[in-house]
């Protein structure tokens, strides 16, 4: 199996990325995590990266692509991996592709936790206090100012990667707003689901009544009777296609009839 997590910071990749890796025994392959050892490590790919996550901006595609075609050649992602914060812009998706067709490999779903943006500073606050009360240092870029620049960078470099697995038919999207267990439990039904009954691009995988609620929301009353007529019309409109189905078919019939009887007559 191997999944990618998508979606904008604190919308959930990292909590259901865990229980993926314990559900599929994958491997969870955290951008994110690996950048703030490399930081902790003071390596050279950690000098670089530090001030850029501390800002809360991405850090260049080139290091991030190499440190993933690294990760996943290593024997632990042979099974399969959970990409959690990678790719995170077009070029790192192209990038990505290359690495799996040169191993002959493919994706099995991008997965996109979809959250209302109001939503992310009560996580990360959430986050950074429960950090702080286990004793653990707090994410140098889990703070307001620079939250509001990483939703910045998620809007403009990484949420065209929503159109990007759509149209190459690997997008679930599941609702991300519900509680851990629920968007769990969506999880698992978008990727238990058929290979045939794939779930329509960029329907959230929510519940039959939110879906009859939307409806009811969106559709304006005015417009509701229409909708009826136009169904009439559709019906008719088949009604007229098969009468012309018929015809047709009769006229062959009645061509190849004339065709079979002149070759009789001529012996
Ligand atoms: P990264 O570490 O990937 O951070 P992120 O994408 O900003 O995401 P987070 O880890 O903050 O949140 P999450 O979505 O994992 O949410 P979580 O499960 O923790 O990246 C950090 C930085 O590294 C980037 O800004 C960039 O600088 C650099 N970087 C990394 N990858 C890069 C790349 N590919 N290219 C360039 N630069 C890169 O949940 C958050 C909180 O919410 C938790 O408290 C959790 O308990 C709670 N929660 C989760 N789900 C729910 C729910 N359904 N209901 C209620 N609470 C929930």
């Amino acid at each position: 199996m191997r999944l990618i997590l998508l979606g904008p910071p604190g919308c959930g990749k990292g909590t259901q990325a865990q229980r993926l890796t314990e559900k599929y025994g994958i491997v969870q392959l955290s951008t994110g995590d690996m950048l703030r050892a490399a930081v902790k490590a003071g390596t050279p790919i950690g000098q670089k990266a530090h001030d850029i996550m501390a800002r809360g901006e991405l850090v260049p595609d080139d290091v991030v692509v190499a440190i993933i075609a690294e990760r996943i050649a290593q024997p632990d992602a042979k099974n399969g991996f959970i990409l959690d914060g990678f790719p995170r812009t077009v070029p790192q998706a192209e990038a990505l592709d290359r690495l799996l067709e040169e191993k002959g490999l493919g994706l099995d779903a991008a997965i996109e936790l979809k959250v209302d943006e109001g939503i992310l500073h009560h996580r990360i606050q959430k986050r950074a206090s429960e950090m702080k009360a286990r004793g653990e240092t707090v994410r140098a870029d889990d703070n307001p100012e620079a939250l509001e620049k990483r939703v910045h960078a998620y809007r403009l470099q990484t949420a065209p990667l929503v159109s990007y697995y759509r149209n190459h038919g690997s997008l679930r999207t599941v609702d991300g707003m519900a509680p851990i267990l629920d968007v769990s439990a969506a999880i698992d039904r978008v990727l238990e689901a058929p290979k045939g009954a794939k779930a329509k691009p960029g329907k959230a995988a929510v519940p039959a009544r939110a879906k009859v609620v939307a409806r009811k929301r969106t559709a304006p009353a005015g417009r509701r009777k229409p909708a009826k007529r136009a169904g009439k019309a559709k019906a008719r409109a088949t009604g007229k296609a098969r009468a012309v189905r018929s015809a047709r078919k009769r006229v062959v019939k009645k061509t190849r009839r004339k065709a079979i009887n002149k070759a009789r007559r001529r012996g």
